[in-house]
């Protein structure tokens, strides 16, 4: 069985734009790949580090999320970046071979600086790549499932090991990435990108009110004021998370809003019900899990010391090459 490595920072609750990018696969992939998931605090502190109790909450939070969606601890390997001893040794060797240059160039980072308005990088934030690099390699990972805001890191990932083999003669994997084939989930706001930090998002852990309170509230054809007006689905958001999560009932809605024969409040009530009837066997799940948080811990734990059997293998190879030992 071939190996993925994938995950989250652990920077808050995993939303459905998770969902339709990424868990929803992940779900899959755990029958076809030994699946190793990373919990990733250390990574959360680039742009966290003054927060750490939320970082500690989002670790349960995000191990909740991945295991409430049906990824199988039975199955699959998740793990605590922090708890891993060879990420960090990995981190220090890569970045020895890296050039800050290449870090300051790489369009993600530009990205998400700007976003946090970040001017003065702090050297953690700046080498977050190296630190994904290490966190990808130490088990040898053979493909990495991601989005395309990705590809960046996993270029710089590659980039790495080639150096690394090539100057020591080692024999790290070179990570291939397994690119996310789901567009972007749009917030239901009309804002490009469901995210958190846009205060757009639905939560996978949202109650039943919560959803329907946030579909309630979602922007439609503004052109449609009432019920009589015929609508534009090709403009309205409502209608795009129809196509996405009530898919057999798509064009019959799209028909109903052309024709003026449902309005945009049951159509709402019908989206509602699509995106409940999804979340409810998570919200069961997860309820299971809330309830036996000691039992979340034991999955992590386990997972840890899987993975840095694994990593501890990896940082003895090359260490051995590197001519670090005596
Ligand atoms: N950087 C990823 C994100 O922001 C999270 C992550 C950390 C990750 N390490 C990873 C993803 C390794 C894939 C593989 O979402």
């Amino acid at each position: 069985m071939k190996r993925i490595l994938t995950g989250d920072r652990t920077t808050g609750k995993l939303h459905l734009g998770h969902y339709v990018g990424s868990l929803q696969n992940r779900v899959k992939l755990q029958n076809e790949y030994d699946t190793f998931i990373i919990l990733a605090d250390i990574q959360a502190l680039t742009t966290h580090f003054e927060k750490p109790e939320l970082i500690k909450e989002s670790i349960y939070d995000v191990a909740m999320d991945n295991l409430s969606v049906g990824l199988d601890p039975n199955k699959i390997t998740m793990f605590l970046q922090s708890k891993i001893t060879s990420i960090a040794e990995l981190t220090i060797f890569y970045s020895m071979v890296v050039s800050v240059n290449s870090l300051r160039h790489n369009p993600t980072i530009k990205t998400e600086a700007k976003q946090y308005g970040y001017d003065d990088l702090t050297y953690g934030f700046l080498g977050y790549p190296v630190s994904q690099a290490a966190d990808i390699t130490f088990c040898n990972a053979d493909l990495v499932p991601v989005g395309e805001d990705q590809i960046p890191h996993l270029e710089v990932a590659r980039k790495i090991v080639r150096r690394i083999n090539d100057l020591y003669g080692s024999s790290i994997n070179e990570p291939e990435i397994m690119l996310s084939s789901c567009p972007r989930l749009m917030g239901l706001d009309g804002n490009a990108k469901m995210g958190k930090s846009l205060n757009n998002a639905i939560y996978l852990s949202d109650s039943e009110d919560i959803v329907n309170e946030k579909v309630r509230q979602a922007l439609t054809d503004k052109n449609r004021v009432s019920i009589k007006d015929k609508g534009n689905p090709d403009i309205c958001v409502v209608a795009k998370y129809h196509q996405i999560f009530n898919n057999s009932e798509y064009n019959n809605i799209c028909e109903m809003c052309r024709s003026a024969t449902i309005g945009c409040v049951a159509c709402k009530k019908q989206l509602s019900k699509s995106l409940n009837d999804l979340l409810n066997p998570f919200r069961e799940k997860r309820a299971y899990y809330e309830a036996h948080r000691d039992l979340v811990k034991e999955i992590i734990e386990a997972g840890s010391k899987k993975a840095n059997i694994e990593g501890n293998k990896t940082v003895e190879m090359l260490k051995k090459a590197m001519s670090l030992n005596i």
